[in-house]
């Protein structure tokens, strides 16, 4: 037994802020920001919008795109960085919002790899029998933890959902996953706020907002997706000329583009919305695979490689018959 994507779905809000309008609030400039990282715009939540509000809408559209209602589902797990509060955690309360009841709700924190890790342990509830009808999500609400006056970080972080439908197939589906981390590397992007941390121990006072040492970041990135692509083709005995299209993490086009060339893969086979929705970390990846299958890029039938990484570090990748 395997698991199969049956439906998408994802949800942004509505203002979207340009690289032009950043250039009013920090010292930065539109020509900066799309060389260095391919942004160009990026969605922020409302003020009544939560991670869980849009990971409830993002759901919907998955399901009907699905043809499944609410009820069918028995399994809810939330990738997202950017949880409405500690608890409950936001799957809990995105099955509230659906109506789903006295079904597991998993919150998972792992940085921009919440989905795919996501995707990895619903995979194995399906294939177990354990689950008949599983809701993966990404969702963040990053804006809220940025710092609106370091240039650093404000002009790549973004918000928004995205959703898949699993349902159990003879044929794959889901054909492997692969998720990694190495704490080591803690200190490289983080986020100095915590429960059990508590704000007196904030290490030298720097202020509650994602910290990054963003170029040593890169170097990892690149490095680990080269092996992580290579491990999870070597699993499956697959080569790139068997993957109708690559979906990376929208972190920055330089990293998606490094990866591409390390794969072989002509960047007509990737699929980029890091241009239109910046980092929406968690997010990023159904995000991109929702907007790619509504646009009619993926298709039924096609392979798809996933990947992504992120603060921990943590990284993933999923090979996905589609
Ligand atoms: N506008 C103008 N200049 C800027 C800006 C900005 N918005 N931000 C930084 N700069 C400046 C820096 O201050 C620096 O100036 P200096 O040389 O005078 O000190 C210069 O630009 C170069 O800075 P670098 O950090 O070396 O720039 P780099 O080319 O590495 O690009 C970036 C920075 C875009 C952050 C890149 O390193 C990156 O994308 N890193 C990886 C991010 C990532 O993948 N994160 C992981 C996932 S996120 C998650 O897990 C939540």
């Amino acid at each position: 037994m395997y698991s199969r994507i049956a439906g998408t779905g994802s949800y942004l809000p509505e203002k979207v802020l340009t690289n032009r309008e950043l250039e009013q609030m920090v010292d930065t400039s539109d020509e900066w920001i799309r060389t260095r990282t391919g942004i160009e715009r990026r969605h922020i939540a409302a003020a009544d919008e939560t991670t869980s509000t849009m990971a409830t809408e993002a759901a919907r559209r998955a399901l009907a795109a699905a043809g499944v209602t609410a009820a069918d589902v028995d399994l809810v797990v939330v990738g997202t960085t950017t949880p409405d509060l500690v608890f409950p955690n936001v799957a809990t309360m995105v099955s509230a919002a659906l109506g789903i009841r006295d079904r597991p709700a998993i919150g998972l924190e792992a940085a921009c790899s919440g989905f795919v890790y996501g995707l990895s342990i619903a995979d194995k509830f399906v294939r177990l029998g354990d689950a008949r009808c599983a809701l993966v999500i990404g969702a963040e609400t990053l804006t809220r933890i940025v710092d609106w006056t370091d240039r650093n970080t404000c002009v790549l972080f973004a918000d928004g959902a995205g959703a898949v439908v699993l349902t159990p197939s003879p044929e794959p589906g889901i054909e492997t996953t692969v998720i990694g981390a190495d704490g080591q590397y803690r200190d490289l992007l983080y986020y100095p706020f915590g429960v059990s941390y508590g704000l007196d121990r904030l290490r030298g006072g720097e202020p509650a907002a994602i910290q990054m040492k963003g170029n040593e970041v890169f170097k990892v990135a690149v490095r680990t997706l080269a092996a992580l692509v290579d491990e999870t083709l070597a699993k499956t005995g697959l080569t790139t000329a068997d993957v109708d299209w690559l979906v990376p993490h929208q972190a920055n086009i330089r990293i998606i583009e490094a990866a591409a060339r390390k794969l072989g893969m002509p960047m007509e086979r990737v699929v980029v919305t890091v241009q239109d929705h910046g980092n929406t970390s968690a997010a990023a990846i159904p995000l991109a695979l929702d907007t790619a299958i509504r646009d009619g890029r993926i298709r039924r039938g096609q392979r798809l490689l996933l990947e992504t990484f992120g603060g921990g570090f943590t990284w993933g990748s999923a090979l996905i018959r589609y």
